[in-house]
Formats: C-alpha cells, structure tokens, sequence
C-alpha cells in the first residue's frame, strides 16, 4: 500500500516520540511492502513561533492532502500561566479536529500481563481490563460559546450538543462494541444537566436498532469512582467532550504509566493518531520520555487502514520490549532504563 502520512511532531517531547514512531513504522512498511511518503508540517507552540498560528492552513492543505494524520504532542509552559495569552498552542488541536471532522476520539485502556505490578492499583482489581473510551471530540463546552461579561467579571464557557452529533458518536460505540463483548456505557450527568439528558434520550432510542448489545447509563462521578474500582467491569463507554478528556486520563495511568496508551481521532477519511500523554515540557530533549504510546498510535493507524497484521507486529515488538525490560525510566526496574531513541530502535529492529 502507498500511504501519505501527515507528520506533526508539535511541541516539547513530540519530535522525539514522533522519530520512534517514524522509525518502527518504516520497518513495517520494509516488513510488508509498503510504501509511506512521510509529510513533516507545522503545529502547536512549533508553529506560533514559525507563523504566528498554531494550525496554519499550510499545515491543514498537507493533512487534506494525506492518508492518515500521526501526532506527537502540542503545548508550552509559557503559555500555561499566561492567561492573557491570545494565541495558544491548544487551539491549533481544538482547530484541526473541528476542521479535519475529526468528531470521535477512539481511547483504549488496557494492560499489559509484564506490568500489572506498575499500576497504581491492585493486580486484582486491573487484571483483564479492556476498555474502550469514545470520546466526542467537536462539540460540548470546547466549543460553544465563550466569554466574559460585567466588564470581565463573569465568565461562560456554553456545553451545546445536537442530537445529530450524538447519534454519530452513539453509532461509532454500538458498532464498536458489536466488535467487542457487546456492552455499551453512556456516560453523562442526566440528573442535572440537559445536555446529558439529549445524550441518554438519543441513546435510549437507537437501543433497539442494536438488540445484542446490553446498554447502561451511568453518572460520570459514579464512573470517575468505578474505574479506579472495576475498570475491568466496563467495555465500550460513550461519552461528551470534557468528561471524556478527564475520564480518559484517569483511566490512562491504570496500565502502569500513562506514556504507554494510544488514540485515533476519527470521523472523516483521515483519521488522527496521536499518543494520550501531552507534550511533558520537562522532559524535552533529554532523551528519556516513553515513545510506546505513539509507537501504539502507529499501530492503530495501520489497523484503520485495514492492516491488523501490520498493527499486531508493532503490538508484538511493545509487548516484548516490556517483557525484556527494554523500557524508559518511567517503567524502569532496579534504576535500568534505555533512552526514547534506543527504546525506538529496539522496537525497530524486533519488527
Ligand atoms: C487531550 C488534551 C486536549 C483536550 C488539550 C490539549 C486541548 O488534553 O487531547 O485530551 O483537552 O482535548
Ligand atoms: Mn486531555
């Protein structure tokens, strides 16, 4: 297969994670005759520093123009704690999943048999966990309307959502879950907000186009409680754009660290992958951040290409460097560690 991959390192460790993937990628394509014109552009804090703009539209016409997306991470302390900032690095992510129709974010939590003593919790309460999350990515508080008013006094950040747009979201869950062992979370706040209580109605409804699939509704405090609690209770969960980005982050360090779990950003024809951590300012250029969940996120990009083998070859190479302790410092035993890029090329030359 010929693939035009979009390359967008970002900011912080993204370009040294994104190398890894790179790297472990152009051995599959060796592996199994494939061809991929990697396509470098510009994004986050990287690009306001460039052009003023942290999604520029030169860099939207080369994901247009591409196959699939593969993102490192975006972000800078320096805008953290700058509110007045105008520009920010975020909203060139928040700009290209709106402008790319990128509308379900696809994340998986799941553990690894040679790490379930790494975990924050038990080895009994997380053995067996296999979850998904989707999370909807274009619509709620993110992106309604947002303001001050009374002379900066009150602020308002609005939560919108349209039937239609969780019926998309909704249909991507049942039609995953069929995959899977057919159970359906959807996870909102129905008892006080009237958001939630559109998802439920809507989810309610399309129950009966999809009679195999067993379906529960759950208040998100009650699911930030039980995934810490059962994680491996739970299958596919559904839910808006802000619980779904403080959900997956708690359910993301349950495999042990959160520098091992991917995502897909999904919707249109060109799909997004990206690793769950974010851009870990602290570690940039030093060699030591964890590349596997990026390396994972190539993964997925194959299999949504329809490449499961080509995926389970990238899984199989994560799962024995595990094994072997080939790992960075974030996952070390008795203080052995290996840096991102040997880490990469271990990956690289066990494919
Ligand atoms: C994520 C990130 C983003 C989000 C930020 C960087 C805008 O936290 O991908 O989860 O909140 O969606
Ligand atoms: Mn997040």
């Amino acid at each position: 297969m010929k693939l035009n991959i979009a390359l967008l390192a970002g900011d912080g460790i993204g370009p040294e994670v994104i190398d890894q993937a790179v790297k472990v990628s152009d051995a599959i394509a060796e592996k199994f005759n494939h061809e991929i014109n990697w396509k470098p552009a510009l994004t986050g804090a990287a690009a306001i520093d460039a052009v003023g703009e942290p999604y520029p539209d030169e860099t939207h016409d080369i994901c247009m123009a591409s196959d699939a997306v593969l993102f490192g991470a975006i972000g800078h302390p320096r805008f953290d704690n700058d509110p007045s900032a105008k520009v920010r690095p975020e909203q060139g992510l928040l700009k290209m999943r709106k402008k790319l129709g990128l509308f379900a974010n696809v994340r998986p939590t799941f553990t690894f048999p040679s790490l379930l003593d790494k975990s924050p919790l038990k080895r009994e309460r997380i053995e067996g966990t296999d979850l998904v999350f989707l999370r909807e990515l274009t619509g709620g508080i993110y992106f309604g309307e947002k303001g001050r008013r009374d002379e900066g006094e009150t602020a308002f950040d609005n939560c919108v959502y349209t039937r239609a747009e969780v019926q998309r979201l909704a249909k991507k869950g049942f039609e995953l879950a069929m995959t899977r062992d057919k159970k359906l979370c959807c996870v909102d706040k129905a008892n006080v907000l009237e958001t939630s209580r559109l998802w439920r109605e809507t989810v309610q409804a399309m129950e009966k186009d999809y009679p195999e699939v067993e379906v529960s509704y759950e208040f998100v405090d009650a699911v930030a409680m039980r995934l810490v609690q059962w994680p491996n209770s739970y299958d596919v969960l559904i839910t808006e754009n802000l619980f779904g980005d403080i959900l997956t982050d708690e359910a993301s360090v349950i495999s042990g660290s959160m520098g091992l779990m991917p995502s897909a950003s999904l919707g249109s024809d060109i799909g997004l992958f990206e690793p769950i951590h974010g851009s870990y300012p602290q570690a940039t250029g030093l060699n030591i951040a964890n590349p596997m969940a990026t390396v994972l996120s190539a993964a997925m990009m194959f299999e949504n290409f329809g490449l499961q083998e080509e995926g389970k070859a990238i899984r199989d190479a994560v799962n024995s460097a595990l094994e072997q302790g080939i790992v960075t410092e974030d996952l070390s035993e008795n203080g052995k560690s290996y840096g991102t890029s040997e880490v990469g090329d271990w990956l690289a030359k066990n494919i």
